[in-house]
């Protein structure tokens, strides 16, 4: 499913093929079909697409995260290791130090009747066997540099800080053992937009300072176009267009994209969930037989119902891929008052 390009790309971080199904009493449903995606070292690849996508488990798949109750497919390469045929010791030495995760409410990552410096510093104890003492100097030079007065917070406890000063304290935990990979899911989407983009802007310094590559989970276009390199477009659990920001932003070539980006054209209304495209996600127990986005594309045939499009290199473009069939006929715009 990828071209030979992304294939031969360096990667810390691919997914080849990617399944998650969940088996409940009745049924069993497939919510990540065949996912490809390639996270180069030091790199933004941004998942975006409406709620429901398979972002959020997807990112799970990473860490083994997911409950029970998944059954995962295909292979997570971390370097040559496949993270969904580990033992959960051999992950549990990668998780928290190598690929790390901040999620959108940092609240339920913090202990509340611990002190900061305590639960940062046991992160370095844990990963790296640092002394006590050791890890709480480390601890404040980690607070330091996500920008909060480190020996104020370290003797702070979670509810005497604000939501964005609760993300800084996840972010240095996640970036506590200088990790390659650090998932980053909606981090800022419960933040005020002030925040959100001092919160990205250090989310860039530490992409910068210590090569750490990130998969940056959004809903928000305007914030994914100005932080990341890459860009995956998921719609019912399938790619439906995978191309670098600054190509798939000036053109879409999905008109799924096309739809997400006139939904969303101002950035003043950054933060907002995307909810401008008539319609709705199809449920995952009735996947249509075709382009699952059929039922609400203006460009749909028959064969667009009948026939599900792969991703696949569009005539006239080099890197990106497009699941649709007629990817070549989306014009940049074209589709926004559709
Ligand atoms: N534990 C579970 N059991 C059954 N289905 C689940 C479970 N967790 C998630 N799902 C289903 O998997 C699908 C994808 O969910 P996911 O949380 O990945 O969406 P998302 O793209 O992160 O959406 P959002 O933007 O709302 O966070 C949804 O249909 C969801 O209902
Ligand atoms: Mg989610």
């Amino acid at each position: 499913m990828e071209t030979e390009t992304r294939r031969s790309a360096h990667s810390v971080l691919r997914f080849e093929n990617l399944s998650v199904r969940f088996s409940g009493r009745r049924s069993v449903v497939t919510v990540v079909r065949g996912v490809d995606l390639v996270l180069r070292p030091a790199s933004v690849h941004a998942l975006v697409g409406e709620s429901g996508a398979g972002k959020t488990v997807s990112a799970k798949a990473v860490l083994g995260l997911l409950p029970r109750s998944a059954e995962t497919g295909g292979r997570i390469l971390y370097h040559d290791a496949d993270l969904l045929s580990l033992s959960d010791r051999s992950l549990r030495a990668i998780r928290g130090k190598r690929i790390t995760m901040v999620f959108q409410q940092p609240d339920k990552h913090l202990n509340p009747s611990m002190r900061i410096g305590a639960q940062v510093a046991e992160v370095l104890r844990y990963h790296n066997g640092l002394g006590r003492h050791e890890a709480l100097l480390e601890a404040r030079g980690l607070l330091d540099m996500v920008e909060l007065n480190g020996r104020e917070v370290l003797r702070a406890f979670p509810h005497e800080l604000s939501g964005g000063m609760k993300q800084r304290v996840a972010i240095a935990s996640a970036i506590a053992c200088r990790p390659e990979v650090l998932i980053a899911d909606e981090p800022t989407t419960a933040l005020d937009a002030s925040i959100q983009a001092q919160i990205l802007a250090l989310l860039d310094r530490v992409r910068h300072e210590l090569g750490t590559a990130i998969l940056f989970i959004s809903h928000d276009l305007p914030l994914v176009r100005g932080f990341a390199d890459d860009v995956s477009v998921l719609y019912a659990g399938r790619i439906v267009e995978q191309a670098a920001s600054r190509e798939l932003f000036e053109c879409a070539s999905h008109p799924y994209t096309d739809r997400l980006i006139a939904a969303t054209p101002d950035p003043a209304r950054r933060g907002q969930r995307l909810a401008a495209i008539p319609g709705g996600v199809p449920d995952p127990e009735e996947m249509p037989a075709g382009c699952a986005f059929a039922p609400r594309c203006p460009m749909a045939t028959d064969l667009c119902r009948r026939e599900l499009p792969l991703l696949r290199v569009p005539a006239g473009t080099l890197q990106r891929l497009s699941a649709c069939h007629f990817a070549e006929d989306v014009a940049c715009g074209s589709l926004a008052d559709g």
